[in-house]
């Protein structure tokens, strides 16, 4: 095709143009978003985000839920695979599922009996784990739709999702505003804010509930993966998996994860506490000061060389190894699901905190602002 001189000479100038204003402002972007149509949520439009970096890593996010759906990230070869287990299509998680990918609240993990004391008032939530409330309640974070926005960051765009949740939700006082952004970073590293204002005396302890596996979604459990833990202490619990207010020294036990060791390694020891949990679904009392972004866990699977690394600024740590998982759910290309087929770090502040004074505050308070970050890094090592 020929191109007439004027119009070259144009193409040429704006372009000039455009590469003086780019060197001007020096931001390579290194991290593109894509929005697609996902399906309806009762005859609402969810989106799907699709976040992407120039160093291989791909992640998906939709505002139902504000689940975190995919995690594509290199092997030490270079082989991407997707390393967290969920859905392929919106129906997915729209079904009955335990939380893969949710952002969960109001209160993540357990309330005991479903009941808690704010201000000399007792609020009650739903009992929806045995004699407990668990997670949120019947519809927590996880089945709400959230509205979304673009935002920026220096990497590129990012993805905003808020709720407002009514005052008297699932029991909970106050009307919360909560927020939680994902944003990719440059060197493939999945950073979550959440941000929570209230209208009233309000508690709140929110997460992402995602499983890992590191050889990739469905294959196989997660026994292998080599574990270290910044803890001293975790809270031990009773049968229905409630603190009882103890923050036990690791010392001598299959909750050491001090120094890396392999998941299936004490997994089934005849230890109490790791019968009453089924294997590990205990909360980790992290070393460091709550409020400072610090490395709470590393996990390492050794056939593909990938690394994740846990960073949060909260108190504690849940480490569950999908004792739960039975291979009743059928997730990502027809695999089901099996017996620890994925590990959740769920970062947060400790189980049942509203009725135990002497665990970190969960309170919000109307005029002050809840924020926190988790950070999600992956890195590759060879053998
Ligand atoms: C949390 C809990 C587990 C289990 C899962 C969901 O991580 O600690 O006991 O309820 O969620 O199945």
């Amino acid at each position: 095709m020929k191109i007439p001189v004027g119009f070259a000479v144009a193409v040429l100038a704006l372009s000039m143009l455009a590469g003086c204003a780019a060197k001007k402002e020096e931001v390579p972007v290194s991290v593109t978003l894509e929005k697609s149509e996902f399906g309806l949520v009762d005859g609402k439009p969810a989106q799907l985000y699709v976040l992407r970096n120039t160093n291989g890593m791909e992640i998906a996010v939709t505002n139902y839920g504000a689940h975190l759906t995919r995690v594509k990230t290199p092997d030490a070869k270079g082989n991407v695979a997707d390393v967290v287990l969920g859905f392929d299509s919106l129906e997915g998680y729209l079904g009955k599922h335990p939380y893969m990918g949710a952002t969960v609240g109001r209160y993540a993990n357990r309330i005991a009996k479903g009941r808690f004391t704010l201000n000399e008032k007792e609020y009650r939530l739903a009992t929806n784990n045995g004699p407990n409330a668990l997670h949120g309640g019947l519809e927590g974070f996880d089945k709400k739709l959230w509205s979304a926005e673009e935002v920026p960051t220096n990497d590129g765009p990012a993805v905003r999702f808020t709720y407002v949740s009514p005052d008297g939700e699932e029991g909970y006082p106050g009307t919360l505003t909560v927020s939680v952004t994902y944003s990719l970073k440059a060197d493939n590293q999945i950073q979550i804010d959440y941000r929570a204002t209230t209208d009233a005396d309000t508690v709140l302890n929110v997460t992402n509930h995602s499983y890992f596996n590191l050889a990739g979604a469905g294959k196989g459990s997660i026994l292998d993966h080599v574990v270290t833990i910044n803890a001293d202490r975790f809270t031990p619990v009773d049968s229905g998996l409630i603190p009882t207010g103890e923050l036990r020294q690791v010392d001598a036990t299959p909750f050491d994860f001090r120094s890396p060791v392999a998941i299936g390694a004490r997994i089934d020891a005849n230890e109490e506490q790791i019968k009453l949990g089924g294997g590990y679904d205990h909360n980790f009392v992290l070393n460091g000061d709550t409020g400072n972004l610090r490395l709470a866990a590393r996990v390492k699977e050794n056939t593909s060389g990938r690394v994740l690394e846990v960073l949060t600024d909260q108190p504690g740590l849940q480490f569950y190894t999908g004792n739960f998982l039975d291979g009743s759910v059928t997730g990502k290309g027809g695999t089901a699901y099996g017996k620890r087929f994925g590990f959740c770090l769920e970062t947060q502040h400790f189980p049942d905190s509203p009725n135990r004074a002497v665990f970190p505050s969960v309170v919000l308070k109307p005029g002050d602002t809840f924020t926190s970050t988790t950070v999600y890094r992956f890195l590759t090592e060879s053998r």
